[in-house]
């Protein structure tokens, strides 16, 4: 979508819809006089269906009242009660993006005081109705033919209210659209099925962001058993499509001598392996890849943003298939780190890749922080549904500046703990570390123990996106809207703004 800033009000910018906010009534709240103009147009429209209550403000209503100037049509967009937060007009453009869908609607213009209502900062509110728009209308088409059309452009009316605010509102809407750009990139690469997105596949696209300025290192089968990456290449011997380790750096800009080391899950299809799944929503382990794909668009954003921060992503890429080469239970590997895994259950792939690639990290940058991101376990799912990622880590400060990250942008993270029972848990008879342990308990808890031994002392943080890396249609309704069908590209934007707000935080 093309996002554009006006200094006039939105009536007066050419559109075939004009946005307004509604902030939701109290019990017997009179007719927003905000409004009067926009009521006058319709014939008093707009009053007479807020008296009969049909119209409220509440979260995520939408109507649709012609215009009887025959210039298009109002939509009033519920913002929900106050205090307006950023959530809420994100969602509120989300849902407004969807509602217009497939309706003829190309172009709307936003009365940007209606949203901001007196209450949130115009640059705030501005960022969100921008994500909640952009994201709101996604959808994956690329192997559709037919589809209804979204809305292809939007324009932000400041109006009297905001006019002098132009200058600051357009660099936050620029940055906005960067941020925004990387994230439907990552939409897109989580997306791709996994008879195309293989391996090498995501390495030639992380291999197209030399074109911003990263430097991009692919390291092939050959180089991982020089290496020593066991890990990457015991998970990866079962499919004809090898595996990869792929590394990319932002060299910084005013902080270059602070390094933040990201390091992204990516399995291009999880069977299972021996261990196999079951056949039921199997489909959906294409977006076991989506800690990977997070990992390249907050390089992509870092990148375009100019974060002022050393960034290294590390990619550990392979795909859990069955077949003759393929690991097994009772197998022992040996990864980067000289530390042995005991597998147990071929299924429990994500941490064994992982190990090589936060190890290797560590090593060969010494990152002031490590972070990783990961559709690691299906009990992620469970204890926090798919509107939430868990954090656990071994450093305090981390864990909670990446918590206040996700309250900035709403990519929502909850912090669990890391003990010595799971330390204990995780040690095996026969290697150093075992990949799963029975019976099954606290199983994000064990993954990021098992991690843990991977990342010494450095600071490091695990985040377990396996509930909001994407949307499921059947519980599509209790997602926010801003998270249509299929990959959310979750982490990129809260990767970003700790990347950019980091110096905050210190
Ligand atoms: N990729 C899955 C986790 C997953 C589940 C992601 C649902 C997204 C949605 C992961 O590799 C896996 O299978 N984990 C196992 C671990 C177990 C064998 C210890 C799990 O969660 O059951
Ligand atoms: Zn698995
Ligand atoms: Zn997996």
């Amino acid at each position: 979508m093309k996002l554009l800033l006006d200094r006039r009000e939105a009536i007066q910018v050419a559109s075939d819809a004009v946005l307004l906010g509604l902030v939701e009534a109290g019990k017997d709240s009179s007719f927003p006089p905000a409004l009067a103009a926009e009521n006058k147009l319709v014939g008093g429209a707009l009053e007479r269906a807020w008296a009969a209550k049909e119209v409220r403000g509440k979260r995520r209503e939408v109507t649709i009242v012609h215009r009887s100037d025959r210039a298009g049509r109002f939509v009033l967009v519920g913002l929900g009660p106050r205090p307006l937060t950023a959530d809420a007009l994100r969602v509120a453009g989300a849902e407004a993006a969807k509602r217009l869908r497939g309706k003829g609607i190309r172009t709307v213009s936003v009365a940007l005081p209606t949203f901001t209502a007196g209450e949130v900062p115009a640059a705030v509110a501005v960022q969100a109705i921008a994500e909640g728009l952009t994201l709101g209308s996604y959808q994956y088409l690329q192997y559709k033919a037919n589809n209804e059309p979204s809305v292809e452009e939007a324009t932000l009316g400041l109006g009297r209210v905001h006019g002098s605010e132009e200058g600051s509102l357009k660099r936050a809407l620029s940055e906005s659209t960067k941020l925004l750009d990387a994230v439907l990139w990552t939409r897109d690469l989580a997306n791709t099925p996994p008879n195309i997105a293989t391996p090498a596949w995501l390495a030639t696209q992380a291999e197209s962001l030399t074109e911003l300025g990263l430097k991009v290192a692919v390291f092939d089968e050959k180089k991982l058993l020089e290496l020593g990456c066991g890990g990457i290449l015991a998970v990866g011997s079962g499919s004809r499509h090898p595996p990869r380790m792929v590394v990319v750096e932002w060299p910084g800009g005013s902080r270059k001598g602070r390094t933040v080391a990201i390091v992204g899950k990516g399995i291009t299809f999880d069977s299972g392996g021996i261990s196999i799944k079951p056949a039921l929503g199997m489909q959906e382990m294409k977006f076991d890849k989506a800690g990977a794909c997070a990992v390249l668009g907050t390089l992509r954003a870092a990148a375009m943003l100019k974060a002022p921060t050393r960034v290294i992503g590390v990619l550990a890429c392979a795909e859990n298939l069955v077949g003759e080469g393929a690991y097994r239970p009772g197998d022992i590997v040996r990864t980067y780190s000289g530390k042995t895994i005991e597998v147990t259950n071929t299924d429990a792939e994500g941490r064994v890749v992982l190990s090589d690639a936060l190890a290797y990290a560590v090593d060969k940058y010494h990152p002031d922080e490590i972070i990783d991101i990961a559709t690691l376990t299906g009990a992620a799912l469970v204890a926090l549904g798919e509107n939430m990622a868990a954090v656990v880590g071994n450093n305090e400060r981390l864990e909670n500046a990446l918590v206040g990250s996700g309250l900035a942008t709403g990519e929502l993270l909850w912090r669990l703990p890391l003990t010595d029972t799971h330390r204990e848990m995780v040690r095996s008879d026969v290697a150093d570390v075992k990949n799963s342990v029975e019976p099954k308990v606290a199983g994000v808890l064990i993954g990021g123990t098992f991690l843990e031994q991977f990342v010494g002392e450095t600071p490091w943080a695990h985040l377990d996106i396996a509930g909001p890396a994407y949307a499921r249609l059947g519980t599509l309704k209790y997602c926010p809207p801003y998270h249509p069908l299929g990959a959310t590209a979750f982490g990129v934007r809260l990767l970003t703004e700790y990347l950019l707000g980091e110096t905050a935080v210190q």
